[in-house]
């Protein structure tokens, strides 16, 4: 292990830097993506498989980014080219971390646009305007949301200023205090929505779909998109856990930290899934609803039970608080990099980068209306972006680093950061050299040539 020290702060203990990685992992990726892809594919063998992916690729090569970031204390180019010219290869690896700058801000653009959403959900469930309404009211709600370029630019605006502010004020006194107030409410949240949803009467029946493991309702395709959906839940493949684990204190233990983190990111996408399921059934919905089933199904399903009202608006508190955390850690990358490389002040980095990512975000809101014209390869902007950034661009980054971790750097620096048995050494290994590249490659080439 080096003795170097980030420019930068450091958490204040092991289990600040868990939390504020928790606080990146959790987010729109869990609470609306996780489920309604569960729903679409089928439930219990969809859950296995991802599990499965956790496990086998996403773990393994979220160690090699806290160890790269530990290691050089720098942000995920300096990095990765510190790191590499350590191990006699070329500093030309830092790109994958220019890469990574860039997923950051094109994924925040579209990410701060559904945060908005969020904001505005809360304001309606809090109001009680949803109370009672029927799914067609519902879908046409949300249309109207989706037609009207100035409500969603407010909300996109607020969402922005929000993230901005935090990652502004530092690593200790924005992300970690954050973390410490955000990341235990989530969790209580989290707890009384769970309590709520077992009194609605379709918990069993939510419990059987998400854990009865029928594979013949397993597809090829299902477990492709299990894959890739591991990847963007854990936040990896961009330099942001690089990033936070070059703040990360020396003498925590990056398996075990790392196995903390996975299994937390997990049990919030499971407990999700457990609390909108029974909802879903009580209210004899589809699972299968889509992306509309956090923004259409389930206003419908709050307004029609007892103290909907108050429980839809504390979940769509979390979904936001769970957003919030996430988007801040899609800036901290690129913030670190221009406060360390190109010497600006934290305050300017922010802001400048906030005004950047919030003007490419107009794109992405004006998809749905004045930009609806505006398409590449046939999808949107918004959609383009969600569909590069996480298909393409966070798998790419994967493997890299993964190549990186497996093949470049040299073992004894690797297993002096990792400080584990041997048996675990050699386990991690394999997954950089094969595992994981092998996995990865195979999800992109069936993402890009989807089976018929
Ligand atoms: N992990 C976040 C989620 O599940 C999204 C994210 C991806 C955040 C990449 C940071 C980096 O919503």
């Amino acid at each position: 292990m080096t003795n170097k020290t980030s420019i930068q702060d450091s958490w204040a203990s092991r289990w600040i830097f868990i939390l504020a990685a928790t606080g990146s992992a959790v987010g729109l990726g869990n609470i609306w993506k996780f489920p309604y892809i569960t729903g679409e594919n089928g439930g219990g063998a969809f859950v296995l498989v991802y599990l499965t992916c956790i496990l086998l690729v996403g773990i393994p090569i979220m160690m090699a980014e806290v160890f790269i970031g530990r290691r050089a204390r720098k942000n995920p180019i300096n990095a990765l080219s510190d790191v590499a010219e350590e191990s006699d290869s070329t500093k030309k690896w830092g790109l994958i971390g220019v890469m990574g700058m860039l997923s950051g801000v094109l994924i925040f653009s579209f990410y701060s646009v559904v945060g908005g959403w969020v904001l505005h959900y809360i304001k309606v469930m809090l109001t009680g305007e949803m109370s009672g309404i029927s799914s067609d009211e519902a879908g046409t709600a949300f249309g109207a949301l989706l037609a009207d370029p100035a409500t969603l630019l407010g909300w996109h605006t607020l969402f922005s200023i929000m993230t901005v502010v935090v990652v502004a004020a530092g690593i200790n006194k924005g992300i970690e205090t954050a973390t410490r107030i955000m990341m235990p409410a989530l969790f209580v949240l989290l707890i009384i929505l769970l309590g709520y949803a077992m009194t609605t009467g379709g918990f069993a029946q939510g419990w059987n779909f998400m854990f009865h493991f029928d594979f013949s309702k397993l597809t090829w395709n299902a477990a492709l998109i299990a894959l890739g959906h591991s990847f963007f839940t854990l936040s990896l493949g961009m330099g942001t856990i690089m990033a936070y684990g070059s703040y990360m204190t020396k003498k925590a233990s990056i398996g075990k930290t790392v196995l903390t983190i996975g299994a937390l990111d997990t049990l919030v996408a499971l407990v999700a899934g457990l609390a909108i399921f029974p909802i879903i059934f009580s209210n004899g919905m589809d699972p299968a609803a889509g992306p509309g089933l956090m923004f259409i199904s389930l206003p419908v399903a709050f307004g029609q039970m007892p103290f909907g009202q108050l429980f839809g608006t504390l979940f769509f508190v979390l979904v936001g608080v769970a957003a919030w955390t996430s988007a801040i850690s899609l800036l901290e990358p690129t913030v670190a990099f221009l406060v360390e490389r190109l010497k600006m002040k934290r305050v300017t980095a922010s802001i400048g980068l906030g005004v950047i990512v919030w003007g490419l975000g107009i794109a992405c809101l004006g998809s749905f209306n004045f930009m609806a014209d505006v398409t590449f390869f046939g999808k949107n902007t918004f959609d383009f972006l969600d569909y590069i950034t996480a298909n393409i661009m966070l798998p790419l980054g994967g493997i890299l680093i993964a190549l990186f971790a497996g093949w470049i750097v040299k073992d004894k620096f690797a297993k002096d950061e990792l400080e584990t048995s041997d048996t675990i050494y050699k386990l991690w290994n394999f997954s950089m050299k094969f595992t994981a590249p092998i996995a990865v490659a195979v999800v992109l080439y069936f993402l890009l040539n989807p089976i018929k």
